[in-house]
């Protein structure tokens, strides 16, 4: 990979004329309708959209969790859907954080060990992959959590050590499904100016939401319907339109 490939302006998440079909016959759904998408460093994208409009379908397709009908997803210069199995999981381990709005930490392991592990997976040593797990927590203001288990965390708690364990290594690609959905709306927006933050730092984000509140974090926000986009506002924009939310960063 020649270094201007890999230039600041490279976006680090590309989807080309994306189509999703689930189904065949007469149940077929065309969740996904011909998209395409540049989420580049630095930036927070947020989907919006009515129930069904295909926004966990993109999220999943862009995390490598699904795969396209047609069309093409790559994430920092790899084609995804062209990629043999080793090369995605590999991918999906290193440069993809995926945030479920069920948090989806293990039960059985400590906040520290929730976010080792997928390093750990990666080949970095146990005690390499502590020693990042709790400076990822320390960056959060996370550190007094990192051996305390799942079910001795609030939801927010548990949320955010759930987008520490999507960031830490060298991700730089972040997508969270409704990540706030089961949190009360302060608790929520603790979890945005994570995210946010995390962005701000070279990270690349897609942020599934339907609080408008919570996409006047993004710099963009993209509306879906019936799998296409219908409309896209630069932050200025979403700003006045969604919430009068006045720029404070
Ligand atoms: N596995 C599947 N099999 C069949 N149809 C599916 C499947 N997954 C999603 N769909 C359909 O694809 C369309 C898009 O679904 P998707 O889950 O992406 O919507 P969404 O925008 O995330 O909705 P919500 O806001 O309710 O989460 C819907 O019509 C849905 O019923
Ligand atoms: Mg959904």
């Amino acid at each position: 990979m020649s270094s201007s490939s890999r230039s600041p302006q490279q976006p680090v998440l590309q989807l080309q004329q994306l189509t999703r079909v689930h189904g065949s016959g007469a149940t077929e759904v065309h969740a996904l309708r011909g998209i395409d998408l540049d989420v580049f460093p630095g930036e927070l994208v947020a989907v919006m959209g009515p129930s069904g409009s295909g926004k966990s379908t993109l999220l999943t397709i862009a995390g490598g969790l699904d795969v396209p009908s047609s069309g093409r997803v790559i994430v920092e210069n790899t084609d995804i859907t062209t990629a043999d199995r080793k090369t995605l999981a590999a991918l999906r381990r290193r440069s993809i954080g995926y945030v479920f709005q069920d948090y989806n930490l293990i039960p059985a392991l400590t906040a520290a060990e929730n976010i080792a592990l997928p390093r750990e997976l990666d080949g970095t040593s146990a005690r390499k992959a502590r020693r990042e797990a709790i400076t990822a927590l320390e960056e959060m203001s996370l550190g007094h959590l990192a051996d305390r288990f799942p079910d001795e965390m609030s939801g927010g708690q548990q949320q955010r050590v759930a987008i520490a364990r999507a960031l830490v290594g060298d991700r730089r690609l972040v997508l969270a499904d409704e990540p706030t959905g089961a949190l009360d709306s302060e608790t929520g927006e603790s979890v945005l100016a994570l995210l946010r933050a995390r962005c701000d730092g070279g990270a690349a984000g897609v942020l599934v939401t339907h609080e408008p509140r919570f996409a006047a974090w993004a710099d963009r926000v993209v509306f879906l319907r019936d799998g296409a986009v219908v409309d896209q506002t630069v932050r200025s924009d979403a700003d006045s339109l969604l919430t009068g939310r006045t720029a404070e960063r």
